[in-house]
Formats: C-alpha cells, sequence, structure tokens
C-alpha cells in the first residue's frame, strides 16, 4: 500500500495485513461513478465561492471531467494502491495535475464524501427497483387479465386455501391481482425512502462544517438532491437511509418469497397446477425426472440472505458514538448485495410470469373437489333465517357426511339432505357450483369476475396516469 493519507501524524508503517484488511476499495470501487460526479459538484463549488482560485479551480475541473469521460475509470481506480475509492480518485486527479489535485480536499472530508456516494448510489438504486417492480406488476396484470376468460371463456380458477386447506373456490387472475397490489405497496416503499434520502451530506465535511465559505445549496442541486442536510453531525453519523434501503428491500422479497413459495407447491406432480418454464429452470444430474424450480426456490433463499443484511446493518448501527465511526464502512456491501440480488430478480420473475403454463382443468376439478363452496352453503341457511353460527354446524355435518360416504355436494339426494336442515334442497345445491360461488363474492375487494376487471382496468389507468 502506498503512502497513506495521514503520514503526517503516524509515522510508523501500517501493518500489511491491516492494510488491506482496513481499505475498502475492494468493494467501494462501485461508487467511484458516484465520488467523481461529487468531486465535480464540489470542484465547481470551492470556484464559485474563491476558495480556490479560477484557474486552478478549472484545471481541477477539466481532469475531473477527463477521469469521468474514460470508460475505464473505475478499472483504473481498482488497479492503484489506496484506501478506499475517495482517496484513488484523488490518486486519479493527481497523475493528471500532480499536487494541484490535494486542493480537491479543501472543505470536504471523507466522512460526508462517503455518506454522499452511497446516498447517490442508492438513490439510484431505488429508482431502479420502482421500474421494474412496475414491468413485474404489469406482466401479473395481463395474467390476470388473460385468465379471467381462459377456460373455454370462462374464468381459471384456483382452490383458494387457508392453512393449506382448501377454503373457498379464488379465481386465478383475483390471485395474481393480490401480488399487484402488494408489490405496489413494495414500489411505494422505495418511493418514499428515495424521497427521505433526498438530501445531501456533502459540506458537513468531518462532522462540523467548516470555517470555509461554502455553498452547500449548490452542490446539493448540481448533485440531483432535493436540499442539503440540515445538521452536519447527522449528515455524518446517520445510515437511516441504508436501513430504508433495506427494509423496503426485505419487504419486496417478502412478497416475492410468498409468490415463490406458491408456485413451488402448485408445481409440484402432487399439485400440478403450473408448470415452470424449461428456460427458468434446473433439471438434477441424477434423477431424469426431475424439473426444478430454482427460481422460486433462490428467491425464497435469497429472502433471508437480505433480511440478513437489513440485521446485520441495523446492529452496526446500534450503539454507535456520536459521528463518524470505522463500522460505518460495513454499510457498503451490504446494499451492494441487496441491489444485485433485488435487480436481477425482480427482471427473471417479469419474464416468468407469460411463461407459466397453468393446468386450469385440473385447478377447477380440485376446487370442484375440495368443498370450496361450503361457506357459501351455511351462508344461503342463514339468508333463510336460520342464525349462521347454527347454519355452520349443520353444513359441517353434511360434510363429514359426504367425506364418510365419498360423495361430493352434488350427488346427495333431497332425502338425505332433507334430514340436515328442511331448506337444504337439490335446487339450492345446484347453486353450490364453483362459478357462481366465485361470482357471488361482490363485497369490496372481494374476487367476484367484475370486481377483478375493475381492479385490473383501475390498474391500467394507474399506469396509463402516471408512466415512468
Ligand atoms: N472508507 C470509509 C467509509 O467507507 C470512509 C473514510 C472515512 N474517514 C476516515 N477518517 N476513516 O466509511
Amino acid at each position: 500500500m502506498s503512502e497513506h493519507l495521514w503520514t503526517g501524524r503516524l509515522s510508523d508503517r501500517l501493518d500489511e495485513e491491516f492494510a488491506e484488511f482496513q481499505a475498502s476499495l475492494r468493494f467501494d470501487h462501485r461508487l467511484a461513478k458516484y465520488d467523481i460526479e461529487a468531486s465535480i459538484a464540489h470542484a465547481q463549488m470551492i470556484r464559485d465561492q474563491g476558495i480556490i482560485n479560477p484557474e486552478e479551480g478549472d484545471q481541477v475541473l477539466s481532469a475531473l471531467r477527463e477521469i469521468a469521460t474514460d470508460k475505464a475509470y473505475e478499472m483504473k481506480a481498482c488497479s492503484l494502491a489506496g484506501e478506499d475509492i475517495h482517496t484513488v480518485v484523488e490518486t486519479l486527479l493527481k497523475q493528471k495535475i500532480g499536487n494541484l489535485a490535494g486542493k480537491l480536499h479543501t472543505a470536504r472530508s471523507r466522512n460526508d464524501q462517503a455518506s454522499t456516494d452511497l446516498r447517490l448510489f442508492i438513490k439510484a438504486a431505488c429508482q431502479s427497483h420502482r421500474v421494474n417492480i412496475r414491468a413485474l406488476r404489469k406482466q401479473l396484470m395481463y395474467e390476470a387479465e388473460r385468465h379471467l376468460a381462459s377456460r373455454d371463456g370462462s374464468p381459471a380458477f384456483l382452490p383458494g386455501y387457508t392453512h393449506l386447506q382448501i377454503a373457498q373456490p379464488l379465481h386465478l387472475s383475483h390471485w395474481f391481482m393480490s401480488f399487484f397490489e402488494a408489490l405496489s405497496r413494495d414500489e411505494s416503499r422505495f418511493e418514499e425512502a428515495h424521497k427521505r434520502m433526498d438530501q445531501c451530506p456533502l459540506g458537513a465535511a468531518a462532522l462540523c462544517g467548516t470555517s470555509w465559505p461554502i455553498d452547500r445549496m449548490s452542490t446539493a442541486k448540481r448533485l440531483g438532491f432535493y436540499e442539503p442536510m440540515r445538521n452536519s453531525v447527522d449528515a455524518v453519523a446517520s445510515r437511516d437511509f441504508v436501513t430504508d434501503y433495506l427494509c423496503a428491500s426485505s419487504s419486496l422479497m417478502a412478497t416475492l418469497s410468498r409468490m415463490s413459495e406458491d408456485l413451488i407447491l402448485y408445481s409440484t406432480s402432487e399439485f400440478g397446477f403450473v408448470q415452470m418454464p424449461d428456460e427458468l429452470s434446473t433439471g438434477s444430474s441424477i434423477m431424469p425426472q426431475k424439473k426444478n424450480p430454482d427460481l422460486c426456490e433462490l428467491t425464497r433463499g435469497k429472502t433471508g440472505r437480505v433480511y440478513g443484511h437489513l440485521m446485520g446493518t441495523l446492529t452496526v448501527l446500534k450503539a454507535l458514538p456520536t459521528a463518524y465511526n470505522k463500522d460505518l464502512q460495513e454499510d457498503k456491501e451490504a446494499v451492494f448485495d441487496v441491489f444485485d440480488t433485488v435487480g436481477p430478480l425482480l427482471r427473471l420473475w417479469a419474464r416468468l410470469m407469460p411463461k407459466l403454463r397453468w393446468d386450469t382443468d385440473k385447478m377447477f376439478q380440485r376446487t370442484h373437489d375440495g368443498f370450496s363452496c361450503a361457506t357459501e352453503l351455511a351462508d344461503e341457511l342463514a339468508r333463510g333465517g336460520v342464525p349462521f353460527r347454527e347454519a355452520h354446524r349443520i353444513v359441517g355435518r353434511l360434510v363429514l357426511f359426504c367425506v364418510t360416504r365419498g360423495k361430493s355436494f352434488g350427488e346427495l339426494k333431497s332425502s338425505e339432505l332433507r334430514t340436515f336442515h328442511p331448506l337444504l334442497t337439490e335446487q339450492l345445491m345446484e347453486r353450490m357450483s364453483v362459478e357462481l360461488v366465485a361470482e357471488s363474492r361482490k363485497s369490496f375487494g372481494g374476487s367476484s369476475k367484475r370486481l377483478i376487471a375493475e381492479a385490473i382496468d383501475q390498474g391500467k389507468k394507474q399506469f396509463r396516469d402516471n408512466p415512468d
């Protein structure tokens, strides 16, 4: 490792293993783009404020711009010996303009730089995830629309489960739209996180600001922030913008993981409701018959890893003394790993949706066989004046009767039905079809076809009114 920034104060050579260990360049090189951008904004400001003279300011600026336009700047930065990306960008500058490069660091510190760079990275990450979530939501909406009339013109049904026991008939489209809704909240969490972190720490310097006449408003604006952070200590000490991002990512992963679990189950030979596309599955090296739902399994597995990063970062932050401490260097790898997980997953999920092959006949049969209309039958008795609790008991006994005799509701004769309750007739039992029962769910947010169609229209309107 070359000469360190603090060699004025510390004279002994740094232990080589420690030098390597404490450096962050091996991961924070990913902030190179933002470090150069922030350096340009800072250089412009110190030149405009007369903190460095205009000629020197221009030299610094044009050298920084040259570095920014060089496509290989990140690679070059990585090849240099240096502690972190901030140090190395300065070294790149020094290679161009010599000792004048040292003037760039007037009125700033790596403490405000580190926080500024990471905010810029995460702001871009939030925007990118939002765009990807929208693309996935669109696919879910198209699938919902397609399956509203997919079985010979009638909608596709899915047994709706609670406790993983068949509960009520569910339109497959309603299942798709349930994730459309959940993902809309995930999308807004990134939007809100972005809004909260839209304040610039640059100019907070080490922790107390600076005696130089800096203009923090102008650097904030140049870097696309809404405003500068209001308290210099808070600016360098806080990392809640990191945990906001990790939190939004964790919520998103929880949604994707739930969807994964459904698809993993539905694709087993026991359920047999859906087939994964070959291009997004893998086989087994030993069992020739296997087709594994790896994308879903990896989503479920990586959800644990993303939660781990959130928990890890919260733990780093706990009990830190004010203001910057080197512990904070631990904020970056979590963010990069989560970004590298969430981005590809969202794109892959958007491609997965239209490629799922649903066995709608089998799904219908299971819905039909599973006494999924029992709640509605109890509701019918209640409409006839039987208190619901009593109606529930009567239908429960009827189900037990069917189960022990291997019969379905539709196979029961009037004489059998009457022994349970006079209101139970064959005509009533005919109305207990999967289609009619599903259609009767007309309460707001319910699963009737008309309500689902309305939800899809609402979704389309959202995208029309608010295109990216
Ligand atoms: N590399 C550090 C980080 O990522 C920035 C340096 C902070 N300042 C210091 N005096 N060590 O957090």
